[in-house]
C-alpha cells in the first residue's frame, strides 16, 4: 500500500480532458488499495468557513460520532446543542462543501463520476484520541468500513477526507488490504463464508420484505450475503485482539490542510488521533470499477463459487 501524492491538481484542465487516461490510472491505484494524497486542499474552502467549523465543539457528545450531512435531503444530523442560526449556517456550509467535493471528484475520477451514488458527508469535530466509544464504533481499531444501515449491494465505499485542523496532523494506521484478508480469514472460525443458498431463497424473500416494509414506512434493511459478510468482517477485525496487535502496520500523518482519498472497504484503517475533519462518501457501483477482479466482492465470490449480491 502506498501514498500517491498529487501536487497542484488543475481541476479545470482535468475536467476538460476526461478521456486523458489519468483518471483511469487514479481509479486503478485506489482499487489496488493505495491512497491518493493532496498536500493542499484541492477544492475551495474559505478561511471564514474553516474558522467557523473550528468553533463547533460537540459538548457531551461521547456517543455521537460525527455531524452528518445528507445531500439528497439537504439535512444535517448528529448536532448537539445548537441555536437555529448556527444549525442553518452549518447546513449551508456542509451543502457547499459537499457540492465542491463532488465537482472535484468528478474531474479527478471520470470513470466513476456519472455512476456513483452520493452518500453522506460528515464533519468530525471530536478529538479522536481516547474517545469513549463502544468497541464496534471505535475508530482507533483497524477495520474495513461496512455500513450497518446502508448496505451497498456490492458497491464500493470511496471516501474523501480533509484535515481542517489549523496545525495538527491526523494520524492513521493502515494494514493489509481487504482482498488479502478475505483470502486468509474467510472460512475460518468466527468468519464463515457467506452461503449462496441464502442468497437465492432467503435473499429474495428478505428483499421482498424490506421493499414492502419501506412502502409502509418501516425501516427494514435487506443485506445481500456480501453485505452481511462485510459487516461481519468489520466486527471480526475490531474484536480480534491478535490481529489488532500483530498485523503489519503503516502509520500515516496527514498534515493540517491536506486531503486524502481511499476505498475504506479495501484498506484496513484506524484513526489514532486528530481533530476537525471533513469527509464525503461516494458509493461506486461494481459495474463502474476499472479492476473489478480485485474487488472484495469478486474475491469472495471466487472463494464461494457463486454470486453474492442480489440481482435487482
Ligand atoms: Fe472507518
Amino acid at each position: 500500500m502506498a501514498l500517491i501524492t498529487i501536487q497542484d491538481f488543475d481541476m479545470t484542465r482535468a475536467a476538460s480532458q476526461p478521456d486523458s487516461g489519468l483518471g483511469r490510472w487514479y481509479c486503478q491505484q485506489l482499487e489496488r488499495g493505495h491512497i491518493l494524497f493532496f498536500p493542499r486542499i484541492p477544492f475551495e474552502l474559505s478561511e471564514e468557513d474553516r474558522a467557523f467549523l473550528l468553533t463547533q465543539q460537540q459538548a457531551g457528545a461521547g456517543y455521537h460520532k460525527n455531524i452528518a450531512y445528507r445531500p439528497h435531503q439537504d439535512r444535517i444530523t448528529g448536532l448537539v446543542k445548537r441555536s437555529r442560526q448556527e444549525e442553518e449556517r452549518l447546513r449551508s456550509l456542509m451543502r457547499a462543501y459537499s457540492r465542491r467535493v463532488i465537482r472535484f471528484m468528478a474531474a479527478l475520477l471520470p470513470p466513476y463520476a456519472s455512476r456513483w451514488r452520493l452518500d453522506y458527508a460528515s464533519f468530525r469535530p471530536q478529538e479522536e484520541r481516547g474517545r469513549p466509544l463502544r468497541l464496534r464504533s471505535r475508530n482507533d481499531l483497524l477495520h474495513v468500513d461496512a455500513f450497518p444501515t446502508r448496505p451497498t449491494g456490492g458497491g464500493r465505499i470511496l471516501r474523501v477526507f480533509t484535515n481542517i485542523h489549523p496545525t495538527r496532523p491526523r494520524h492513521w494506521v493502515t494494514s493489509e488490504t481487504c482482498d488479502v484478508l478475505i483470502e486468509r480469514l474467510a472460512g475460518t472460525p468466527g468468519l464463515p463464508l457467506p452461503s449462496p443458498r441464502h442468497h437465492s431463497i432467503w435473499g429474495r424473500l428478505g428483499r421482498a420484505l424490506a421493499t414492502a416494509g419501506r412502502r409502509v414506512g418501516l425501516p427494514l434493511i435487506h443485506r445481500s450475503p456480501y453485505d452481511a459478510f462485510m459487516l461481519r468482517l468489520h466486527h471480526y477485525l475490531k474484536e480480534h485482539r491478535e490481529f489488532q496487535a500483530s498485523s503489519p502496520k503503516h502509520v500515516w500523518a496527514f498534515p493540517a490542510h491536506s486531503t486524502w482519498i481511499v476505498f475504506t472497504d479495501m484498506v484496513t484503517h484506524a484513526v489514532l488521533s486528530g481533530q476537525f475533519a471533513l469527509e464525503q462518501t461516494f458509493i461506486v457501483p461494481h459495474e463502474a470499477l476499472v479492476l473489478p477482479e480485485r474487488s472484495p466482492l469478486r474475491v469472495l465470490e471466487r472463494l464461494v463459487g457463486a454470486p453474492l449480491t442480489a440481482a435487482e
